[in-house]
């Protein structure tokens, strides 16, 4: 973290940080993909050369010479020609015809005009009522993926209704444990629940979906229809785990950035490579980390070269606190190595985290929260002092004002490379910022008495230069991808003889559901997620 790095010696050549290299692991190259304001981005582009054409005009002597050819039985007769250019032409047509049509059906096909909804970018088309049903039907689960979930700072409990194709919250009538618990396991958090109570809505919503206690032993989903009345008026706010809770509070002598105390910052992790520190990252839940996808590029993307150290506030102390190791890292697959778009990833761990007073997790943005253009947020990390500098032994955490995309985009200061996958966070005049080895980590902010990541430590230009604010990844537009990740299960794998784990595989979260509400003793998602560590 960069503080006050205007006094930081900062001559010498331009420098981009575009993603933490550890010297021990790369020689130092130049960042060739770096963007620079003052760079044409992308490069200009030269036409190929390309042959001069010569027209040929005909002359007097190279006239063309008529030559009629005499009649025979043998040869074509300008009759037959004729109906073998008719049959021709037609035959043309009638192929142009057959392509126009095959490729409208196939574009119809595509956009699933015809057929119902698309299954991602697959194109193939299921119908909508199929959309939230309960069964998978699109190859990798998209029409089951998120059908509930969490909406704005209150955490109301929102359904997916497919016929209406709209969100609605869930009446409190008749709401119990089992169904909270359901729901939690269904958005991807197995084995985890907080709290389920509930709330005036004032969302103004005159449609709820409400529980309809004489069906029989069915599970949540198919017990839910949509109602314009909700008896006792309240809405459900469910929380699947206990997040954004500081164990110490701020201390003023941190302001302006300065070491964090123990317990300020306990999302906050350091991930190591070779006994290294590479990287921030942000306990989500017991077995989930999110970092940057920039600092798992090729050759680190195997979670073998990484463990993650938690509640610790030293790097110097690092080897006495407790060790993680990973079992998957996951990379945004859209993540841009040149631009820098999309840069997140997850490290799921072996064994999950204790949570304690130095070790808790952070919330994850819902949607529907509404942010200040200059929300005051938080930066932490172990990241440089002063660019070109050495990470720091202790926590530093600093105080920045978010700063408007469209300003971040002007011309003087990133001249539009800032996508809507990224969030601009500094002050303009430089001083305060996060560096190299903060990334990866936390961009937090406090809202309801609650921290939420909205970012995650992506990228800048220098560290704490006027006009060039740190960059983040804006976790919001991420909060699905990873609650799928954090759904996706291994299934167990039958008999040693297998080669290789067979692929991931969607479990429903009627499977899941269906098999709490019905069986509850069942205990589902014990078994799938101790198989799911294999
Ligand atoms: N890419 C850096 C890292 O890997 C983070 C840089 C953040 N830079 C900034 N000016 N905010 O650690």
């Amino acid at each position: 973290m960069a503080l006050n790095s205007g006094s930081a010696p900062s001559t010498g050549p331009y420098y981009e940080n575009h993603g933490y290299q550890p010297e021990h692991l790369y020689p130092a190259q130049p960042s060739p993909t770096a963007p620079h304001v003052y760079e044409v981005y992308p490069p200009p582009y030269y036409p190929p050369a390309v042959p001069q054409y010569a027209p040929r005009v005909p002359t007097q002597a190279s006239a063309p010479v008529v030559h009629t050819q005499p009649k025979s039985p043998g040869t074509c007769t300008s009759k037959t020609k004729r109906i073998l250019c008719l049959i021709l032409v037609l035959g043309a047509v009638l192929v142009a015809i057959l392509l126009s049509g095959f490729l409208l059906w196939k574009f119809l096909e595509k956009r699933c005009a015809v057929s119902g909804v698309e299954c991602g970018n697959s194109g193939i088309c299921i119908s909508p009522s199929l959309w939230c049903d309960g069964v998978v039907h699109c190859p990798n689960g998209e029409d089951e993926n998120r059908c509930v979930r969490l909406y704005g700072p209150n955490f109301i409990l929102q359904v997916y209704s497919s016929q209406r194709k709209s969100w609605y919250p869930v009446c409190l009538d008749d709401w119990s444990e089992s169904y909270a618990r359901a729901a939690c396991a269904d958005m991807g958090y197995r084995n985890s629940f907080y709290s389920s109570q509930g709330i005036q809505d004032d969302s103004g919503a005159t449609n709820f979906m409400k529980l309809n206690t004489s069906a029989g032993n069915i599970d949540l989903y198919k017990r839910l229809y949509l109602s314009d009345s909700c008896s006792s008026q309240s809405v459900v706010s469910l929380r699947c785990i206990e997040c954004g809770v500081q164990s110490s509070g701020l201390q003023s002598r941190i302001v302006g950035g300065s070491a964090a105390t123990l317990g300020q910052w306990p999302w906050q992790v350091s991930l190591h490579v070779q006994g290294v520190h590479v990287c921030g990252g942000s306990i989500i839940t017991p077995q989930w980390i999110v970092t940057a996808a920039h600092c798992v590029e090729e050759p680190l993307n195997s979670p073998r070269y990484w463990t993650a150290f938690a509640g610790i506030l030293r790097q110097s102390f690092m080897f006495y606190g407790d060790s993680y190791r990973v079992e998957k890292v996951i990379s945004h697959p859209n993540y841009d190595s040149k631009t820098k778009n999309n840069d997140i990833a997850l490290f799921k761990l072996q064994t999950p985290l204790t949570f304690n007073d130095r070790v808790k997790p952070v919330c994850l943005p819902n949607p529907g929260m509404v942010l200040d253009p200059d929300q005051q947020c938080w930066i932490s990390g172990w990241g440089a002092i002063y660019e070109k500098g050495k990470t720091s032994d202790v926590l530093n955490a600093a105080w920045v004002p978010l700063i408007e995309r469209s300003k971040c985009n002007h011309k003087f200061i990133y001249n539009n490379l800032i996508t809507s996958a990224m969030i601009c966070a500094g002050f303009l005049q430089g001083t305060v910022d996060s560096c190299q080895g903060d990334s990866g980590g936390p961009l937090v902010t406090l809202k309801n008495g609650i921290w939420w990541l909205i970012g995650d430590t992506s990228w800048g230009s220098g560290c704490a230069k006027a006009y060039r604010p740190g960059v983040y990844g804006n976790v919001t537009v991420f909060t699905d991808w990873i609650y799928q990740q954090m759904r996706i299960l291994r299934p167990c794998q039958v008999g040693s003889w297998s080669p290789r784990p067979p692929p991931c595989a969607f479990v429903s979260r009627w499977q899941q559901s269906e098999n709490l509400a019905v069986f509850p003793w069942a205990r589902t998602e014990d078994t799938l997620s101790a198989c799911s560590r294999q």
